[in-house]
């Protein structure tokens, strides 16, 4: 088992166990053996061989071609081992539960998870309070108190907290929650806006459409769909916040619609959640199954039904820090098996990321991976039944006897791909040299298959390397035969539109959602970012996410803050 020194600095600052001294007791070796055990702990529950699967869990791990989340990373095998990264949390208009929510929350972000919540259901700002005879301060005044308690909780008391804050597009503070970001940091939160198909109907139209008072159902007034959404436009523009998140798709795909509608997602927006609902992640190393220029697909198909299995065994012995969450999770069992790797997947193919073999390739892989998972889960179904809410869900009414009712989610990987030494998610390379820092350490990273590549096709030299730390890009550098800058090509050489299909390929076979910022050159005009909306909406994506290079970061932690 080889890591890089900048994994080996994330591993002992984070993972590996430690004394009350704060010394690392544990090698990287140890940290797999100690995951891999306590979740083939499970299997004993129905009678299994769990050393045997502690083997197979080993197996995959240990080889960097699965990794879970990195709650699992972290907390397995401790006294409360919380292995859950996503959560969702309710917000009711009362101070009483408005409390009781940021009390969860606190305790999900101790655990190490990061938390959703649509502050919807709050009557709007200036709105009447009976009980005091005072006026209501609103949801983004809420907002901030919870933005606040993160500043202070930290998770695990070791990363920053990441939450997600969604507010419907017909609330009648909608206009303050969009702009929240232009002037104040909130920096622990990431925010959507929950669009509606009737909000897009009326951006379609030019129409007005209403905002809402959600205390009373009264229409408060009417405004321009376009009047809000160039808002929206303007905010993205100047600070990547806020992104979307397109509600009524979501619910088409809710699987469970019997149990309750979903109104958020987890804080990077790959995984849309009932209120109280978690969801444990993990993800699959595309990087590690090229073999002889084509995909081992018999690898494949093996390490995803271990993953499957590992994923819900994993829900079987985590301890939950809020018991309606416990409830709710074990009453759906989702789990979000995804990828990360794939820009190195397709340099080891010789592939450009924006070619038409990327995205058939895309769909190919993840209609794949996607099917095993549900095999694996219709397999476990067999010995451990189905899901308890599976009367009356999707699969129930398609007649497929399944054991969770998602399994599909591609995640951000922001550290675990660091682990991994894989790109993350389905991002494209951001940079092929840059500079990362990781507390006092300053890393050099640079591209490794770029190298290779250099010294195999002759134009690796000192002034190459020189050249490529300057730019970060291979844009410009002469020496550099145009078949290798088209296979490098960085994530600002990629159109908005080669962003939004490859996010739409891999949507297509998820059953949650799909993490991906559509980044952009800083020249963008906003009209260009308004198109984008309106493409992403067009192509059934459940939500979007866009960063301008180079303006306001005030958050950022949908890029790489959060890690
Ligand atoms: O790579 P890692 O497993 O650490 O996380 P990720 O794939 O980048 O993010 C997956 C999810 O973990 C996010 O959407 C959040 O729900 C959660 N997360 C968090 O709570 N806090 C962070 N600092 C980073 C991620």
């Amino acid at each position: 088992m080889v890591f890089t020194d900048r994994a080996k600095t994330v591993l002992e600052i984070r993972y590996l166990l430690k004394n009350e001294k704060g010394e690392v007791i544990e090698t990287p070796e140890q940290m797999f053996h100690r995951v891999a055990n306590y979740v083939a702990q499970a299997e004993e529950l129905y009678k299994e061989n769990s050393s045997e699967w502690a083997e197979k869990f080993y197996e995959v791990i240990s080889s960097s071609r699965f990794l879970p989340n990195s709650p699992a990373l972290m907390n397995a095998g401790k006294p409360k081992a919380q292995l859950a990264a996503c959560f969702v949390l309710p917000v009711e208009d009362s101070i009483e539960a408005i409390f009781k929510t940021l009390k969860d929350a606190a305790l999900i972000l101790q655990s190490g998870g990061g938390t959703g919540f649509n502050f919807s259901r709050l009557r709007p700002k200036g709105d009447v309070v009976r009980s005091t005879g005072g006026i209501a301060s609103g949801p983004v005044s809420f907002m901030k108190i919870f933005d606040k308690a993160s500043d202070i909780i930290k998770q695990g008391g070791a990363r920053r907290g990441a939450n997600m804050g969604i507010l419907r597009v017909d609330h009648p503070d909608i206009l303050e929650f969009v702009r929240v970001k232009r002037f104040e940091s909130l920096s622990n939160f990431n925010i959507s806006v929950a669009v509606t198909d009737a909000f897009m109907e009326a951006l379609f139209k030019d129409d007005y459409y209403p905002l809402i008072n959600p205390r009373s159902g009264e229409v408060v007034k009417k405004v321009k769909a376009k009047e809000i959404f160039n808002e929206i436009v303007e905010s993205a523009w100047e600070t990547g916040d806020p992104g979307i998140i397109f509600i009524d798709t979501i619910n088409k795909y809710n699987p469970t619609p019997h149990i309750g509608q979903i109104e958020s997602t987890n804080p990077c927006g790959e995984q849309p959640l009932l209120p109280y609902e978690a969801c444990i992640l993990g993800s699959i190393n595309l990087s590690k199954y090229v073999k002889d220029g084509s995909i081992d697909f018999q690898m494949l198909e093996h390490d995803v039904k271990v993953a499957t299995r590992f994923l819900d065994d994993a829900i079987d012995v985590t301890h939950y820090p809020v018991p309606e969450v416990e409830r709710m999770h074990k009453g759906n069992r989702k789990i979000g098996l995804g990828v990360m790797g794939w820009a190195d997947c397709l340099v080891e193919l010789g592939i450009p990321y924006n070619h038409k073999k990327a995205f058939a390739l895309a769909e190919t892989l993840m209609k794949f991976i996607s099917e095993k998972s549900h095999e694996a889960s219709q397999e476990l179904a067999q010995k451990r039944g189905v899901f308890p809410n599976f009367k009356g869900s999707l699969w129930d009414k398609r007649g497929i006897m399944i054991r969770n009712a998602t399994t599909t989610t591609i995640a951000p990987t922001g550290t675990i791909s660091i682990i991994a030494d894989c790109s993350s998610g389905i991002e494209p390379y951001f940079l092929l040299a840059y500079k990362q820092r990781i507390l006092d350490t300053e890393f050099e990273i640079i591209n490794k298959y770029l190298i290779d590549f250099a010294q195999k096709q002759g134009f690796y030299s000192e002034e190459f390397i020189d050249e490529l730390r300057k730019k970060g890009t291979l844009r410009g550098i002469k020496a550099v035969p145009l078949k290798i800058k088209r296979l490098f090509k960085t994530a600002l050489e990629i159109t908005p539109q080669e962003h939004i299909e490859m996010q739409a390929v891999f949507q297509k076979y998820t059953d949650n959602a799909v993490s991906k910022t559509i980044n952009l050159p800083q020249r963008t005009k906003k009209e260009e970012i308004g198109k984008i909306f309106i493409l992403a909406y067009k192509k059934g994506l459940k939500g979007i996410t866009i960063f301008r290079y180079g303006s306001k970061t005030g958050t950022l932690l949908r890029v790489s803050d959060a890690h």
